[in-house]
């Protein structure tokens, strides 16, 4: 599976050495908006971690944060975990509504904001400023190093009312957020999800068209 569905750039799981892109060797991510090219992530690990009872058992809401950054291989393992491919037909780590593909994950950090690609397991530049301060309105929102965006493609939903899609969105949402819960239990990592959003404001400044909505926002980082 990973071999088939992991960027050709990362070095292939097992081999012993992540190579990582070049943004990557000096700093967890560098800006490289200017380029306006995707970046792979390492291969996510895939394995490994606390036994899940354990993780349970650490599950918590943190709302204080350090700044220090998301190493790489973290930050894939953790976007794996989230809504990864963990099969060879392309499904995911977590279940979705109807099989349909209503949801992105944006990821707003330090250098600009990412739109993550399951498939190809790689971040694709989206916007160039850093809105984490304003994915919430809890001041240790911009601490952390991350910031994670939920939204909806609303046109993707057929049949049913707005008010469903905003059920069923918000519904896929949450079960990626606790993936990103457990993960981060497991990590040492500290993490919220988030409500106390202002959705029109952020979907503003993802430029997102007027099908696609915001539904939650969910701050990771290490706790302080
Ligand atoms: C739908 C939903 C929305 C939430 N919104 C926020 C929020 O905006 N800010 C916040 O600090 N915590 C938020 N939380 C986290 C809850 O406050 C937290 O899960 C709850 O207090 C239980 O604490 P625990 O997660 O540590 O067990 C939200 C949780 C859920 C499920």
């Amino acid at each position: 599976m990973k071999g088939r569905f992991c960027c050709s750039q990362a070095a292939p799981h097992g081999s012993g050495e992540v190579r990582l892109p070049a943004i990557f060797r000096f700093r967890p991510y560098a800006p490289v908006m200017q380029a306006l090219q995707s970046v792979p992530l390492p291969a996510p690990r895939a394995r490994g971690g606390l036994p899940l009872t354990d993780a349970l058992e650490r599950r918590r809401s943190t709302r204080e944060y350090s700044y220090r950054p998301l190493p790489a291989q973290v930050l894939s393992d953790l976007l794996w975990a989230a809504f990864g491919i963990n099969r060879p037909n392309g499904d995911r780590t977590a279940p979705y509504w109807r099989h349909v593909m209503v949801l992105d994950i944006y990821l707003a950090m330090p250098d600009g904001v990412w739109l993550y690609e399951p498939v190809t397991h790689t971040l694709v530049p989206h916007l160039q400023s850093d809105i984490r301060k304003e994915t919430g309105t809890q001041d240790f929102v911009s601490s952390a190093p991350l910031e994670v965006i939920y939204v909806a493609h609303g046109e993707r939903m057929t049949d049913v009312s707005p008010e469903d899609r905003r059920l069923y969105a918000s519904v896929d949402s949450a079960f990626i957020g606790e993936n990103i819960y457990l993960f981060c239990a497991s990590e040492n990592l500290g993490t919220v999800f988030r409500g106390s959003v202002d959705h029109a404001a952020v979907a503003r400044l993802l430029k997102l068209p007027n099908e696609q909505f915001v539904t939650f926002a969910q701050t990771v980082g290490y706790p302080k």
